[in-house]
């Protein structure tokens, strides 16, 4: 068991990468607390790993508020007895381009996208110093490496996680804290699959997606979830300030031709 004795927090937890995220979590000995905007989503995960022998507890809550953030890590740290880790997975996608995306979803992208995650580790920060370290894991995006049409919010956003994972890298160096980010390719999960099924052509906008990859198709949320697992744990006590790249190939160059 690569996470026994710790205790995790992972938003975003109900659904695609960080539902795969907090099972790996538990099924590796973690005490898991799922928080959601999707209350009963988070709750009905954590009774299916409990139900594995796992333990897990459900909590709403809304990453693009401040109270409800502070609510979440004050549940969390009530029930767990503490948190080591913290999963800032929670995000929405943003489609539009500079032109045609709505009026204020610039601001809600950058807000949920990225804002929540400084503002959920300002609420675990002091208690990470207090207690001598802790582990803050962010899921960016290859597309906070390379710019993706019809997405500026949303890979500014995430250009915006990798530069705020290693600054706070720095700051929590000295405290013992660790802070690393992930930045998968594309994942099959509800939020991937709600963009396919936007296009006018699904099926084509999918194979193509699996083409892109030179793996030859898209990721699976515990392909990802592996990737936190080995951040999270103590085999990546000297890795801090890192932007793990997990994307079948996608960002490694051009195709031949
Ligand atoms: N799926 C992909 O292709 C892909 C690729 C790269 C990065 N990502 C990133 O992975 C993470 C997880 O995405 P996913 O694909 O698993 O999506 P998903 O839609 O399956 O899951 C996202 C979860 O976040 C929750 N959520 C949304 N807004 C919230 C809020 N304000 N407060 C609390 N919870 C909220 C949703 O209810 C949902 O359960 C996101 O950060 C996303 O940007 C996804």
């Amino acid at each position: 068991m690569r996470l026994a004795g710790k205790r995790a927090l992972v938003t975003g937890g109900a659904s695609g990468i960080g539902a795969a995220t907090a099972a790996r979590f538990a099924a590796e000995g973690a005490a898991v607390a799922i928080a959601d905007l999707d209350g009963a989503g988070a709750d009905a995960h954590a009774v299916a790993l409990r139900d594995r022998g796992g333990t897990a507890l459900g909590l709403a809550a809304d990453v693009g508020d401040d109270a409800s953030v502070s609510a979440m890590v004050e549940r969390a740290w009530d029930a767990l007895g503490g948190v080591d880790i913290l999963v800032n997975n929670a995000a929405i996608p943003m489609v539009g381009t500079v032109e045609t995306l709505a009026a204020g979803e610039w601001e809600r992208v950058l807000d949920i996208d990225l804002s929540s995650i400084y503002r959920a580790s300002r609420a675990v920060w002091p208690r990470f110093v207090a207690a001598g370290g802790g582990v803050v894991l962010n899921t960016a995006s290859v597309a906070g490496i390379v710019g993706m049409a019809g997405q500026h919010g949303y890979s500014a956003a995430k250009a915006g996680v990798v530069m705020l994972t290693r600054c706070m890298a720095l700051d929590g160096a000295a405290h013992g804290i660790r802070v690393n980010c992930v930045c998968p390719g594309f994942v099959e999960t509800p939020m991937a699959m709600a963009y396919f099924d936007a296009q006018e052509d699904p099926a084509a906008s999918r194979a193509a997606a699996d083409a892109a990859h030179p793996l030859g198709r898209m990721g699976q949320p515990d392909e990802i979830a592996a990737a936190f697992l080995y951040l999270a744990s103590d085999e990546a006590r000297w890795v801090t300030g890192t932007a793990l790249v997990i994307d079948g190939g996608l960002t490694a160059g051009l195709p031949p031709g």
